[in-house]
């Protein structure tokens, strides 16, 4: 008896120690200097954004299809004007790209995470959450299931946002194009919080967003050679990845019912005629 308890402690311990961490380095390059993309260890990493300059980093190759995701910890207190951005993206004109947008806010004021997705270079399909914690708190992981049928954004692992391939009613999908994978952080306060009317203020300065989690679970590209191969099943396992658990797409309707503020679907304004995704079920 106490020997089966000691070896699955032992046991638990070892699967706990197979998710190996990737070093920082294996799969980014910072995009700006030492001082603004501070490699802390081999496994954490700050954006630092202040007067002189913004922050960034990316991936060294591209991806189709995966569960890609980093967990990051957003820029306490003073946060208002700052943008930190998370997201995938392909090259050239009509490129495709998947965004998570935090917008910063006031010491004490929630951030807003916008989200939106490009296919072949046409976007504006913005929707807002607020989030049911303080994401400057504790590293929480964003993500996005990708593949040819659909786009899941997480918030840890509840989906918050599901882009269909919706082909078949003349909507471009993202499934042709490598995306590398980003993160930056930068002075949005031009549109950022409450629509720019709260500016960044560099007393607070610098501001300080923390990375973790350099893994990247997708099909590598590698200068388009692997496009074909990373497009089908047959070999890439994301590229049909299942649909939603019953349990998520409950989670997904409650976040939609209690947490979104924005939703360019129903912004009459915008869109008299909404974009034909829009008319399809959430799921
Ligand atoms: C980083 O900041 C220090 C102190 O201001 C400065 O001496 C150094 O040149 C900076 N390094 C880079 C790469 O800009
Ligand atoms: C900032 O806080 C205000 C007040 O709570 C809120 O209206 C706004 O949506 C928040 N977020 C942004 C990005 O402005």
């Amino acid at each position: 008896m106490m020997l089966a308890v000691v070896l699955l402690a032992l046991m638990a311990h070892l699967a706990a120690r197979a998710a190996v961490p990737v070093s920082f380095t294996q799969n980014y390059l910072s995009s700006t200097d030492a001082n603004h993309t501070r490699v802390l260890s081999a496994e954490l990493v700050e954006l630092v954004l202040d007067q002189d300059s913004a922050a960034a980093f990316g991936s060294k190759t591209t991806y189709l299809f995966g569960r890609i995701g980093m967990g990051i910890k957003l820029v306490p207190g003073y946060s208002a004007g700052t943008v930190t951005a998370y997201y995938l993206s392909s090259a050239g004109l009509t490129h495709d790209e998947m965004d998570f947008e935090f917008l910063g806010n006031v010491t004490g004021e929630p951030y807003t995470l916008q989200t939106n997705v490009y296919a072949k270079g046409v976007g504006g399909r913005e929707q807002r959450i607020n989030l049911w914690f303080d994401p400057s708190l504790d590293f929480h992981y964003y993500s996005v299931l990708w593949n040819s049928n659909i786009i899941v954004f997480l918030v840890d692992k509840v989906p918050i946002r599901v882009f269909k391939n919706n082909q078949n009613l003349g909507v471009p999908y993202l499934n042709s194009q490598a995306m590398a994978v980003y993160t930056s952080l930068w002075d949005g306060s031009q549109w950022a919080t409450e629509g720019g009317r709260v500016k960044i203020d560099w007393q607070y300065a610098p501001f300080i967003a923390t990375y973790e989690g350099f893994n990247v679970d997708g099909c590598a590209v590698q200068n388009n050679n692997n496009l074909a191969g990373c497009a089908v099943a047959s070999s890439n396992k994301w590229a049909q990845a299942p649909a939603l658990t019953w349990h998520q797409t409950n989670q997904l309707k409650w976040v939609r019912h209690r947490y979104l503020v924005y939703n360019y679907c129903t912004d009459k304004m915008r869109y008299p005629t909404p974009p034909p995704e829009c008319g399809t079920s959430i799921l």
